[in-house]
């Protein structure tokens, strides 16, 4: 078979489906790669350099499977083959206008997003590997609006206060925020409703901060819970009196599920000293930070900028590339399980079941839920 590496049709994305590298893992199992013509350009790979892994440089959309990164554009859904399998973020969960469309195509759509998050599927988890990147990068670009050390020094010119941070969410985002932060010499705090990330905190250098409520308890599925309204009261005492200390505030609280939640008001913003910087990293599941603008950039009346960039793991494209084609090319080793170039969807395999959002044109969405455990 033919695996096809599509040239995004999303505006803005630089982030492609495979790079050099994960091409010739492709190829070990037994396919053929075609690549559209300057679709790695943007993160940074020639169609040269693809070549030379390999694969040939043509009409990617053809091919028997279709990797592409964001979900394909109208026209790019209309030219698949009637046969083929379609890999990539569709956003099922999210997204019912897509769902809907794909439904009524004969192929079979595949969204990486929905890799249930087992033990066994952790090496194809898209979701880990882009929040690790884009709480990296969070740091970098609150650093890089921040105008001042991240780290304190004593200099013979005087001494030098290190950067208050605080991280608001310690999943994968944010521990990769509080490594990144600490790093560069920051003093990083960080709080979380389940006290079990406590550890994990410490471990990368960072303070914990924990609120006691007698809502806070270890999680069974390793995810959080809606809280209810005595730990949500404390939790804002918290925000209130960091929010007058720190710099820098990066928020990365998620719900299963829900909407985003609201942890820092208008007058937590409004009470932080200017120049200070908060990264609404939930800004594109609703927010979790009152005046952040999903997409964008805003300076307050008392002068702290609030980034709602969305694209945070794009901003790193080649590395971010790197991560999500091995991502796919873990799948691609799951649905070939001869090697022999031929993808075969099993469907009693729960990783493979909980990804297919349309099976020959039947829609298979939503899938059954599978049991995850902490
Ligand atoms: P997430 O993206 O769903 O949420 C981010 C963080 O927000 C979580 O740590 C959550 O506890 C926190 N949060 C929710 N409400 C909050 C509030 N009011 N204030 C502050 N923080 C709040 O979570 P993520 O990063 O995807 O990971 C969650 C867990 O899942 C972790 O324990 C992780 O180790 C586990 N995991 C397991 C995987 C697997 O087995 N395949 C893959 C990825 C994550």
């Amino acid at each position: 078979m033919i695996v096809g590496v599509l040239k995004e049709a999303r505006d803005g994305e630089k982030r492609v489906a495979a790079t050099p590298a994960t091409i010739e893992q492709v190829r070990t199992l037994g396919y053929e790669v075609l690549v559209d013509p300057g679709a790695g350009a943007a993160a940074g790979f020639a169609d040269s350099a693809y070549e030379a892994a390999g694969a040939r440089i043509g009409d990617a959309v053809a091919a028997d499977v279709v990797l592409g990164v964001n979900a394909p554009g109208p026209a790019q859904l209309d030219a698949v083959r009637p046969e083929a399998t379609v890999i990539a973020l569709f956003a099922p969960a999210f997204d019912p206008a897509m769902v809907e469309d794909l439904g009524r195509r004969p192929f079979t759509a595949l969204s990486m997003d929905a890799v249930p998050r087992i033990s066994r599927a952790q090496s194809m988890d898209v979701l880990s590997s882009m929040a690790n990147i884009a709480g990296y990068r969070a740091v970098v670009e609150a650093a890089h609006e921040f105008g001042r050390f991240f780290t304190g020094q004593v200099t013979a010119a005087g001494k030098v206060p290190p950067a208050k941070v605080l991280v608001a969410g310690a999943g994968v985002a944010g521990l990769a925020a509080i490594g990144t932060a600490g790093s560069l010499g920051a003093v990083v705090r960080a709080t979380d409703p389940r006290p079990e990330v406590a550890d994990q905190v410490r471990s990368l250098g960072g303070e914990y901060l924990s609120i006691a409520s007698p809502e806070v308890e270890v999680s069974a599925t390793g995810y959080a819970k809606e809280m209810g309204d005595d730990y949500k009261a404390r939790e804002a005492e918290l925000y209130a009196a960091q929010c007058r200390e720190a710099d820098i505030v990066i928020t990365t609280a998620l719900i299963p599920g829900r909407p985003a939640p609201v942890l820092l008001t208008a007058e937590m913003v409004a009470d932080m000293k200017p120049g200070s910087v908060v990264v609404d990293m939930a800004a594109a599941n609703g927010g979790n930070v009152v005046g952040s603008v999903k997409g964008g950039r805003t300076v307050t009346e008392n002068g702290v900028t609030i980034l709602g960039y969305t694209d945070l793991a794009g901003r790193l494209p080649a590395q971010a590339s790197q991560l999500y084609g091995t991502n796919l090319v873990n799948l691609l080793k799951l649905m070939t399980p001869d090697k022999d170039g031929r993808l075969v969807l099993d469907w009693d395999d729960p990783v493979q079941r909980s990804i297919t959002v349309v099976r020959d044109g039947e829609s298979a969405w939503p899938p059954p839920p599978v049991q995850v455990s902490a």
